[in-house]
């Protein structure tokens, strides 16, 4: 993989990223195999992930680490804005619907004795159950788009 003049920064918040979104795949496999010990541990692990590329991207912001887009004009107008635009909109709706579910799920929880995590309100396994199905879907999604953007930043050769 070539990188033009991607910072290091830059590469830490694209590993953080790819790692999470492997994690996020593997934790929904978890929970469709009903082993919900793994699923807490590896969806935890993502949100400490998710929480650390998010000191990454505010470093990069007040340091100026910034990019513009290498490539043609009108791949920049037509394609390449409109996708930041939309993966921009998209992972702020991420956090926001993920620090909003995460705390009430944490405080929902009951232990096993072997350290599996259950709830014992039906209704809230369920809502768990929905909400979880909606992060997962927009969560892939939106970190999917970030590493297009990284590739379309850093790795494709425009010229
Ligand atoms: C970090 C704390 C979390 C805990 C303690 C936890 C725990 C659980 C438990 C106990 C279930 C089973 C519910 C049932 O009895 O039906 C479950 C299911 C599920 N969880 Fe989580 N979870 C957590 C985070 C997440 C996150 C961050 C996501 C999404 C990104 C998620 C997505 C799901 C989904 C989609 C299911 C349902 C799977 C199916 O349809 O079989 N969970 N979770």
């Amino acid at each position: 993989m070539v990188l033009q003049k991607a910072s290091w920064l830059a590469v830490l918040g694209f590993s953080i990223v790819a790692t999470s979104l492997l994690l996020v795949q593997i934790g929904f496999i978890f929970a469709r195999k009903k082993n919900y010990k793994n699923h807490y541990k590896v969806m935890a692990s993502a949100l400490l992930l998710n929480t650390l590329f998010l000191i990454t991207y505010v470093t990069r912001v007040l340091t100026n680490d910034e990019t513009s887009f290498p490539g043609p004009e009108n791949v920049k107008i037509y394609f390449y804005y409109p996708f930041l635009l939309v993966h921009i909109i998209l992972a702020l709706v991420v956090i926001g619907w993920i620090f909003t579910f995460v705390p009430q799920t944490i405080k929902q929880k009951r232990m096993t004795s072997d350290g599996a995590p259950y709830f014992e309100d039906k209704e809230f396994r369920k809502l768990h159950r929905k909400r979880g199905f909606i992060a997962y879907i927009m969560w892939t999604i939106s970190f999917a788009m970030g590493i297009i953007i990284f590739f379309m930043l850093y790795v494709i050769n425009w010229s």
